[in-house]
């Protein structure tokens, strides 16, 4: 009789637990202390940088004179026309600050650019580019007035293949991402706009990224090593630039909530990275009033969450500092003053749909770089008997979903998704994608769509078109040069993906490669797509990934299929062979009961250091792309810089740490060099990579990269600074970055694979 009433009872718990009503039946405690804690918070000075240090002198003198309400009252957003407002101090001129998505354009307002996503711009592989974006983005932000940019972003990195997030940052890698943070911080920054790169740290997954029904966050359990050199490396390198905020993330970190995590905040960011500007919680993402003060958070979004009168109260029976208050309040005022904000910055002219209001348009000529990101992130994949570029084409056949605009874009004007709104479930968008969905979103003034450009192109040549937009197996037109096929592959915040593939348009791809002898697909995906249920079709004779373009998307792709420009985009990305070759990290981790747990056992190997530690053949490596012109490698040299320290650990600062990090990680201690020459019949660019086995890390690691255009036959030196940094490993021991005393194997190649040059850097 007991025996049987035990196990009805845990019968009942099991099904409540399964249904997420008995949260409270686990208890916590297991899970505490998993993330060491590290208080207090340290107080924002200005650091080692003149600039900084004035901006805090004339903000703490005007936060000492704050009474506690109004302190407290800029800690917190209000109610506003921006995605997140401060608190004002009108007596002291400090306005209420305007906080705006989206990485990749102004989310939801008029006459603004809709820029190529950041994954796009990944796929660029292009410095000069990067800082282009992050300029073009900083201008459109100040003339609307807005003065906390919500980018860019590089959580997630990309961990996990069906990341629904994956395509608002720059690419699996760190390096990668971390050049582009660098360059999009400095462009946005240039233009007094405050940049707030997030989401720090570890979001690597949309399933539970917030607590509900069933129960908290998920908790994404990492090791020390794999948090510095994987996730909180391209943090730095926008810490490095100077970036002014950074937003907390929504799920926990080893049990602790992202913007309640001192370790995070208090110790990586603000301690060992020096961190002088402010941090912002994602929205609704705080979780506890005194915990999250303590342990570094500095003003709540988009509301008084835990905070407000809480804070006040907090305050006053001292379970938060005043010394913490001043420094949440001295951080924000300084970062306003850092970048000039109280010198002629514009008015916030950020207005609903629905009312009328002046028409401030920020758009400026930024459609041509857009175009040209367009075509710099276009990745050329396959290319039969050089069926690309297309050689004056009469008579196209045009196939596919994704050709059009959608139909009915607007659902929901407020956001002005242009259709790329938060869709549950959804693998395909039904017309032309140029960006994903959520808030990452953008709000494109018009979109040209390929069917448009290349209807453009057909009336100026003379040519006819057919086109089908719906049906999977459309009619071919035998006379046709060509059928160009457009698919795609959707994703947005809120949700990871079901699946890499559709059958829809693989059936599509099948149909028409089936009846017509030259077949080129263009895949605009969000993310990862894998393709090789078509691929090796003798009739598929070209292949372009061209991820999400922004509105100029026809104009960019157009350029690039016709020969105007040669193809140079790289993926920022593993496409696999299979679904299932991406392993234990392919889906996100559902987690089940209260606290779901999602351990990072991988450690540094994700995406191509996953595929080259397995020694699994992907279809296509991460860096790989195909050109309409070749290029030899010849002569590669390693030169070690004068006065160079190869000491095992930076030197003992006698300063405090400057933001970024110790500045001798930043020094360059070696350069490698090598001779690009265009050998083809066209002008185009290359992309050389320079990957490196950095002693107990994964093999290869991409350490440097640059965008080099050449004419035929034309011929150039390209250098690759190696900074103490990118030879470093993270010592968890010594809480330091090492320098090992070893052979460190270098590559220069065209890809992670594709091996030009080789040699061998022997640090002693
Ligand atoms: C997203 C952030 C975004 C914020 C404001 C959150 O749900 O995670 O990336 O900036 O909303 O829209």
């Amino acid at each position: 009789m007991a025996t049987l009433r035990s196990c009805s009872i845990a019968a009942l718990s099991f099904v409540a637990l399964a249904w997420g009503q008995g949260y409270t039946n686990e208890s916590e405690v297991p899970h505490y202390g998993q993330s060491p804690p590290v208080y207090p918070t340290p107080e924002g000075t200005g650091g080692t940088d003149p600039a900084w240090q004035a901006a805090y002198s004339r903000a703490a003198s005007i936060v000492s004179r704050m009474t506690l309400e109004e302190k407290v009252n800029v800690t917190r957003g209000h109610p506003g026309t921006c995605v997140g407002n401060s608190g004002n101090v009108t007596r002291f001129g400090i306005p209420a600050l305007c906080f705006s998505d989206a990485p990749d354009g102004i989310r939801g307002q008029e006459f603004v650019s809709a820029f190529p996503a950041q994954i796009h711009v990944g796929a660029t592989f292009d410095h000069d580019l990067m800082y282009r974006y992050g300029e073009a983005l900083g201008a459109e932000f100040r003339g609307k007035g807005i003065n906390v940019a919500l980018l860019p972003v590089a959580g997630p990195l990309g961990r996990v293949a069906r990341g629904g997030r994956n395509w608002e940052g720059f690419g699996a890698d760190p390096y990668l991402s971390g050049m582009a943070m660098e360059g999009v911080v400095h462009g946005a920054q240039d233009q007094g706009v405050i940049a707030q790169a997030k989401h720090w740290l570890l979001n690597e997954q949309e399933y539970r990224r917030n607590p509900g029904s069933a129960g908290e966050s998920i908790s994404s359990n990492v090791d020390d090593r794999t948090l510095h050199e994987l996730y909180a490396f391209p943090f730095m390198d926008a810490l490095h630039a100077g970036v002014a905020s950074i937003m907390c993330s929504y799920q926990r970190t080893n049990n602790s909530y992202g913007c309640q995590n001192s370790k995070l905040l208090n110790g990586v960011l603000k301690t060992e990275l020096g961190f002088q500007g402010f941090v912002t919680s994602d929205w609704a993402a705080q979780h506890a009033g005194v915990a999250s003060a303590n342990a570094g958070l500095d003003i709540v979004m988009p509301d008084g969450g835990y905070w407000g009168d809480n804070l006040t109260e907090a305050i006053t029976n001292g379970s938060v500092t005043d010394t913490r208050l001043n420094d949440m309040v001295t951080r924000i005022v300084a970062a306003y003053f850092h970048l000039n904000q109280d010198q002629g910055y514009p008015e916030v002219g950020v207005y609903p749909y629905n009312i009328q209001h002046e028409i401030i348009d920020v758009q400026a000529n930024h459609a041509s770089l857009i175009r040209e990101i367009g075509s710099a992130g276009t990745v050329l994949v396959k290319n039969t008997n050089n069926t690309l570029p297309l050689k004056s084409p009469r008579f196209l056949n045009i196939f596919g979903y994704d050709t059009k605009l959608p139909d009915s874009p607007w659902t929901n004007p407020s956001r002005f998704g242009g259709g790329y709104e938060v869709n549950f479930g959804w693998s395909t968008l039904n017309g032309t994608m140029i960006t994903g969905g959520g808030s990452g979103s953008s709000a494109p003034p018009y979109v040209v769509s390929p069917f448009q450009a290349l209807q453009n192109r057909v009336v100026q040549d003379h040519g006819i078109l057919r086109w089908d937009f719906d049906s999977v197996n459309p009619t071919v037109y035998a006379n046709a040069d060509a059928c160009l096929v457009f698919i795609n592959a959707y994703a947005s915040e809120s949700f990871d993906r079901t699946s890499l593939t559709d059958s829809f348009s693989d059936q599509l791809v099948h149909n028409v490669a089936t009846n017509c002898s030259n077949t080129i697909v263009v895949v605009h995906s969000a993310g990862i797509r894998v393709i090789d249920s078509w691929i090796e079709h003798p009739n598929v004779t070209a292949v372009v990934f061209g991820l999400l373009p922004g509105q100029e998307s026809g104009n960019s792709l157009v350029d690039v299929l016709y020969g105007d420009i040669s193809p140079s985009g790289r993926l920022p990305f593993t496409v696999a062979k299979d679904e299932s070759d991406y392993g234990s990290l392919l889906n996100s981790t559902i987690g089940s009961g209260p606290f779901p747990q999602d351990d990072f056992t991988e450690g540094l190997y994700i995406d191509y250091r996953h595929f080259d530690l397995y020694n699994i053949t992907p279809r296509f490596e991460f860096g790989y792309g195909l050109s309409y012109t070749q290029f030899s490698y010849s002569s590669i040299s390693i030169s070690l810089a004068a006065n160079a320290s190869c000491d095992e650990y930076p030197p003992t600062l006698s300063t405090p740490m400057p933001q970024g990090g110790h500045p001798a990680l930043w020094e360059t201690l070696y350069t490698v060099s090598t001779t690009l020459t265009n050998t083809g019949p066209v002008a185009g660019h290359e992309v050389p990579q320079l990957y490196i086995s950095i002693p107990t890390a994964p093999v290869r690691q991409l350490r440097g990269f640059e965008r080099v255009y050449l004419a035929s036959n034309e011929s150039a030196t390209v250098s690759f600074p190696l900074t103490r940094r990118d030879l470093s490993v993270w010592d968890v021991v010594a809480q330091q970055w090492r320098l090992q005393h070893s052979n460190y194997p270098i590559v220069v190649g065209a890809s992670s694979r594709d091996v030009r040059l080789s040699g061998t850097i022997n640090v002693s």
